[in-house]
């Protein structure tokens, strides 16, 4: 797999030598840390699992966010630094969900595929090779670099797969797009005052921008961003209704799935246990579907961004 950065910080890199340069670095691995530990939870998906190859997945992605989380505790160490408390940006996007459709979303999809932006763009250029710590961490840096695209290329296709199943999904998964967009430059709002004059932070906005850019692209590669932005009264809905879907889904509770499928998945459900094929990773989701709690839109099937037909919102 490629780890060669999207965007390009014209070799600007940070000094380990420089007390302001720490801070900045300790501030980003600090959120890198928080998004380890609480990526270690994905094995809370397992009970949610549809199919042994979603099981298997998730068994393997926690081993190696548990591998990540230990890994940045070892650039702390290497490089003299004392984590500091997550930043409330990188908290709400990496806040648990129990309801499996906005979790592959959500944190697979997207909240994984900026991690990756992160690690692969960030620090990848900007850690100094001339710091004989640095080479090795990049090392590092590049093997779990190459293990988060795995888990985006995860979930994108449990997004599409999602998304063929319940097509009303759509609105609410632009609207939660948007609205993780939106809370983005609060993060880098603590540097502004400096962005003009580091070499590293005034790249940025640029920086920014191009995340924008990607998540765009890779929602609209997913089939749920449209292809022209809607209106502020269609931003407006599919914000407010993805936004309710996140608050019920933060009080749902998973429903367990292997239990009921096993002997499918093991393929001893055809004649004389022979096998009928495994089942598709169908149903994996919560059936009880939180949209029919939030607004009764769940079998609408408008496009992303649509204001719906009758106020239900
Ligand atoms: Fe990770
Ligand atoms: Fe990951």
């Amino acid at each position: 797999m490629d780890v060669t950065p999207d965007y390009d910080f014209q070799g600007a890199t940070f000094d380990l030598k420089v007390p302001e340069d720490r801070e900045i670095l300790r501030f980003i691995l600090s959120q890198a840390l928080y998004g380890e530990a609480t990526g270690v939870y994905c094995g809370k998906s397992l009970y949610a699992a549809g199919s042994l190859e979603a099981a298997r997945f998730y068994v393997r992605q926690a081993k190696q966010e548990l591998a990540h989380l230990q890994l940045f505790a070892d650039i702390f160490r290497a490089l003299e630094m004392k984590p500091l408390p997550a930043h409330w940006v990188i908290r709400l996007l990496s806040s648990h969900n129990n309801y499996y459709p906005l979790k592959v979303l959500m944190e697979h999809a997207i909240g994984e595929g900026m991690v990756l932006d992160i690690f692969k763009d960030i620090l990848l250029q900007t850690l100094p090779d001339d710091d004989a710590r640095v080479p090795l961490i990049k090392k590092k840096l590049r093997v779990v670099c190459m293990e988060e695209q795995e888990h985006v290329a995860w979930g994108e296709k449990e997004t599409k797969r999602l998304l063929a199943e319940k097509p009303w999904l759509a609105t609410p998964y632009y609207g939660l797009l948007e609205l993780q967009l939106s809370v983005l430059p609060a993060l880098v709002r603590a540097f502004e005052k400096r962005v003009g004059k580091h070499p590293v932070l005034k790249h940025l906005p640029g920086f920014l921008e191009h995340v924008r850019k990607r998540v765009w692209a890779q929602g609209r590669q997913l089939g749920f961003v449209p292809e022209k932005r809607p209106g502020l009264l269609g931003r407006l809905w599919a914000m407010g209704y993805g936004a309710a879907l996140f608050v019920r889904s933060q009080f749902a509770r998973s429903q367990s799935r292997l239990e009921k499928i096993y002997i499918a998945e093991l393929g001893l459900d055809g004649p004389r246990g022979g096998s009928s094929g495994p089942s598709s990773s169908a149903s994996d989701d919560d059936d009880d579907d939180a949209a029919h709690a939030v607004n009764g839109e769940a079998s609408s099937h408008a496009a992303p961004g649509s204001p719906p037909s009758r106020a239900s919102a």
